[in-house]
């Protein structure tokens, strides 16, 4: 092709992806359009060809049979594990493949904690094995699995009848002449079959202008799972939907399928960048149960509850004893891979959680910069430019910590070099931003542009590390560069040689305070099918694209991830930002919403999304702030700073179409008001750090739905405009325009008031309240009975926080009482993981407070003091204080009371974080 029709079809590609306004849903497929997804949703419930022979062997911690499909005569291998903390494993594959299948274990942090199971009764119709706590009950014929948590069944595998599992078959001879209508003959005439051959898509399939050759033809598996109890049923993120999860009985099912979908919009089952295959469902009188569904291929997932229509009996009656009880199930339809699914029966939501991240591990402590305000767009021109920018915060007394830095860094789309015009002096650059505690994130896409003049292009053609064709040439796509190929990262050589890529003496001009931003990793190919790679190309050992989609971008951030811990001689904890993500994806990075829009709407939507994706293990999330495309105005753009200063993930970002939108383009009103919000996120750092470290200790996300902790709060079930920050605060960010007063849910049933953190202003009564908001701040809510530590010092990065005072804002409640905890280390090092850290729980009780370390062993030499304390409801009389510590002694203190909003205040304790102390209020 020549160069000028190839930059015509770039082009084209572009304008069909990239300059179109609003989705082209004609770009991606429905369910009805994918073969695999087609035959398994037609499986009629009620009538599973699936037995279990009752041949069952229960050793140590497992138990193995063979399943038989009685319409198919082939037979399968099922393993029942049990693992610890309440978690089995049921894992089915065939029993003689044709060949291998795709196992997604890469995204197990190790390999899962077994438990013994013994064998608890044995009938002709059924096995129970188990432990004290939970056991499974597997039903020979026709073959389910329950599973019982006491004596209470919770979760039934296969209960509604919707198992499929193809076998790998040989294509069959094409009919002669005359004859194509037919039915298919199989090979053995007492098996019906299971209709796959027959259907058009499953030897070859076409959508739109592209060829998918299905070399091995029909191999989907499926799986329903039944949460008996639940009321709803929540996870399978990435989706711009609700956080509970809708009936998909009159839509397509929710889809897992890594996609750039181009301006994607408030949709509750398009794929988007990510895919995380876990469910969790909830009732009131059931708690929590969870499955995870280990499978890298396309998947679909139909939601159906007993609150549909008609659906009411059909489903439960499937399941003995549930007929009264509210349940929803999920079925589970892969395009490839094997069964792997794992079993969390909780009860509690914060245990479900736990034991997902148990399985896929948590996010690893981030280092405290990342905690703080990132500013980016595409793109900062030049380097003067970013100088000018990290001025301007300064100049307008806003703190940030990172500035970024987006594809026209490069020369020519070709990562890992620079323009050298825009960019002639990046090693002064980044000084000039750590100079004054900030740091740099630049992009490195998956994409290598085809250019002779590129040493990636030419190693990676030379040492054969593209990914490939079935006849073994390297695939060509397009995307930013033009014509581009993709590196294979699953193959350790190609990895390897891409770590090396991101050494200083290699990747020059970067230090070790320049972090990466991993885009476009589902992959993002502008003139493929559906935006990605076609399916049958070729990866290391033979595995088809089709069997490992959607855990490519995972293993680009955890190649990264190790890049930037070697780089830094294994001393900086790294900070890799991905757009595309899977199970697991938590342990290398944040993540961030893609590409929205400035638009209300988006805003709204990004709180479902990040809470979505937080009980699925990945809590470090955010949205670009302002919308990536579109202008939002100065209302919008408050809210939107106010709503993002609450999320994990705080990062301004825009097209590069879009008007600059650094906070000081709008106009001194704005400007104030955005100020203040940094300067809250900065001020309840030290919270966002402790929560952070407690996720990486307990697995439990970092923000959190209201029924996380409000388990039996039925109307809370479904808030997902309102979240909690660990457990402590109450975030209602006010997501509509014009609004002078928004509604807040109080949980804790009257029990808990909560205190508005701005005023103090008590709210007692539980439910819905509505109360009235101002331009200048939304409603913020700290718990009774909490104590939340704060660092109130203005400065202009966390750096320069570091060694600050902290003030501690305790909340008495009705007792007297108040706890909470803070995790103090040097921000920035691995050191904590060899005891260099401060642990510290507060405790409140009547009139005295006290700090204790809650990891005796642990030390940090910390600099930081206690500079205040506020106590809201606090104890009457009180003339003053005295604080109790080994190096101070005792020392007298003031304590005054502000009658407006009825706190007490204990001024200048004084003592360093790093002693344990006692403080008595006088009365
Ligand atoms: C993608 C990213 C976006 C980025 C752009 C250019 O659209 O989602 O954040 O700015 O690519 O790199």
């Amino acid at each position: 092709m020549s160069l000028g029709v190839r930059f015509g079809l770039f082009l084209a590609a572009l304008s069909c992806v990239y300059l179109v306004s609003g989705v082209d849903r004609n770009n991606f497929k429905t369910c009805e359009q994918s073969s695999f997804c087609r035959r398994c949703r037609k499986v009629e419930p009620g009538k599973t060809p699936y037995k279990l022979l009752n041949t069952v062997e229960v050793r140590e911690t497992d138990l193995s049979g063979e399943l038989f499909n009685q319409d198919t005569g082939v037979a399968y291998i099922l393993r029942l594990t049990g693992l610890a903390d309440n978690t089995y494993r049921v894992w089915i594959n065939e029993k003689n493949p044709l060949h291998p299948r795709f196992e997604a274990t890469f995204a197990l942090q190790s390999d899962p904690v077994p438990k013994k199971i013994k064998l608890i009764e044995q009938t002709a119709e059924y096995i129970v094995v188990g432990t004290d706590h939970t056991k499974a009950k597997l039903f020979f014929n026709p073959f389910r699995i329950d599973f019982y948590r006491g004596e209470q069944l919770v979760l039934s595998a296969n209960a509604r009848g919707l198992m499929r599992f193809e076998h790998i078959r040989t294509k069959p001879e094409p009919k002669p002449e005359g004859e194509e209508g037919e039915k298919p003959a199989e090979t053995n005439p007492e098996f019906p079959g299971d209709g796959a051959d027959s259907d058009p898509g499953a030897w070859e399939e076409n959508f739109k202008s592209h060829h998918d050759s299905k070399p091995y033809g029909p191999e989907a598996v499926a799986l329903d799972f039944s949460f008996i109890g639940a009321e709803n049923v929540y996870g399978v993120p990435e989706h711009a939907g609700s956080f509970a999860l809708k009936s998909t009985k009159k839509s397509d099912p929710y889809r897992l399928y890594n996609l750039d979908v181009f301006e994607y919009e408030i949709d509750d089952f398009m794929s988007l960048y990510g895919a995380i295959p876990v469910v969790f469902g909830h009732g009131k009188e059931s708690g929590t149960s969870g499955v995870y569904w280990q499978n890298a291929a396309e998947t679909w997932v139909d939601i159906t509850s007993s609150a549909d229509n008609n659906v009411v009996e059909s489903i439960v009656n499937f399941v003995s004893g549930s007929a009264k009880k509210p349940q929803v199930d999920a079925h589970f339809i892969s395009e490839s891979g094997l069964i792997d699914a794992f079993f969390m029966l909780g009860p509690s939501p914060l245990d479900a959680f736990r034991q997902y991240t148990r399985l896929t591990g948590s996010a690893p402590l981030p280092q405290m910069f990342s905690l703080g305000y990132h500013q980016c767009r595409w793109n900062y021109n030049d380097q003067d430019d970013v100088r000018q920018v990290a001025e301007n915060f300064d100049k307008y007394d806003l703190p940030m910590d990172v500035m970024w830095l987006d594809i026209e860094y490069t020369d020519g789309k070709k990562y890992f070099t620079w323009d050298t015009r825009k960019f002639s002096q990046p090693l002064e650059m980044v000084h000039n931003l750590t100079e004054k505690g900030r740091k740099l994130v630049v992009i490195i896409d998956p994409h290598i542009k085809r250019d002779q003049n590129y040493f990636l292009h030419n190693d990676a053609t030379n040492l054969g590390y593209y990914v490939k064709h079935r006849d073994g040439k390297d695939y060509e796509g397009w995307c930013w560069p033009g014509a581009t190929s993709y590196i294979d990262m699953f193959d350790p050589k190609v990895r390897q040689y891409y770590i090396e890529q991101y050494n200083l003496d290699k990747f020059t001009g970067t230090t070790n305070d320049v972090y990466i931003w991993n885009d476009m990793n589902e992959p993002s190919v502008f003139n493929g099918p559906e935006v990605t790679m076609p399916k049958d190309l070729i990866h290391y050992e033979n595995w088809e694209h089709r069997d490992i989609h959607n855990i490519n971008g995972m293993m680009f951030t955890s190649a990264t991830h190790e890049a930037l811990f070697r780089r830094s001689g294994g001393s900086l904890r790294p900070f890799v930002l991905t757009r595309s993500f899977f199970a697991g994806s938590q342990r290398y990075g944040a993540m961030w919403t893609g590409d929205n829009t400035g638009e209300w709407n988006h805003l709204r939507i990004s709180y479902p999304m990040c809470l979505s994706l937080a009980v699925s293990g990945f809590s470090f999330c955010g949205a670009d702030i302002g919308g990536f495309f579109k202008n939002p105005d100065n209302e919008l753009f408050i809210r939107w700073n106010q709503a993002a200063a609450w999320l994990p993930f705080m990062r301004q970002h825009s097209h590069i179409e879009t008007k600059r939108r650094e906070p000081w383009v709008f106009g001194d009103n704005t400007l104030g008001i955005v100020r203040e919000t940094l300067k809250r996120r900065y001020a309840y750092l030290p919270l966002w750090y402790t929560l952070f470290r407690e996720h990486e200790i307990s697995g439990i996300p970092v923000i959190r739905p209201i029924w996380a902790h409000y388990p039996t709060e039925s109307a809370a079930f479904t808030i997902d405009d309102e979240i909690l920050v660990g457990d402590s605060l109450l975030v209602r960010p006010v997501l509509e325009p014009g609004l002078t007063e928004v509604s807040v849910y109080f949980p804790g049933e009257g029990k808990i008031t909560w205190y508005n953190i701005d005023t103090m202003q008590p709210y007692k009564q539980p439910g819905a309240v509505s109360v009235p908001v101002t331009m200048e701040r939304i409603p913020v809510y700290q718990r009774s009975g909490s104590i939340v530590p704060k660092k109130n010092r203005s400065r202009r990065s966390t750096v320069a926080m570091k060694n600050d005072p902290y003030t501690l804002m305790v909340i008495a409640d009705d007792d007297g009482s108040a706890t909470g905890t803070l995790y103090i280390d040097d921000e920035s090092s691995f050191e904590y993981r060899h005891g260099k850290y401060l642990y510290i729980r507060f405790t409140l009780t009547g009139y005295k407070l006290t700090s204790n370390f809650m990891d005796k062993l642990a030390t940090y030499d910390t600099k930081s003091w206690l500079e205040r304390i506020d106590i809201a409801n606090p104890p009457k009389n009180i003339k003053s204080a005295q604080l109790t510590s080994k190096t101070l002694g005792i020392v007298e203190l003031e304590a005054k009371y502000n009658t407006r909003n009825n706190v007490l205040t204990v001024r200048k304790p004084g003592v360093n974080m790093g002693e344990e102390w006692s403080i008595e209020l006088i009365h």
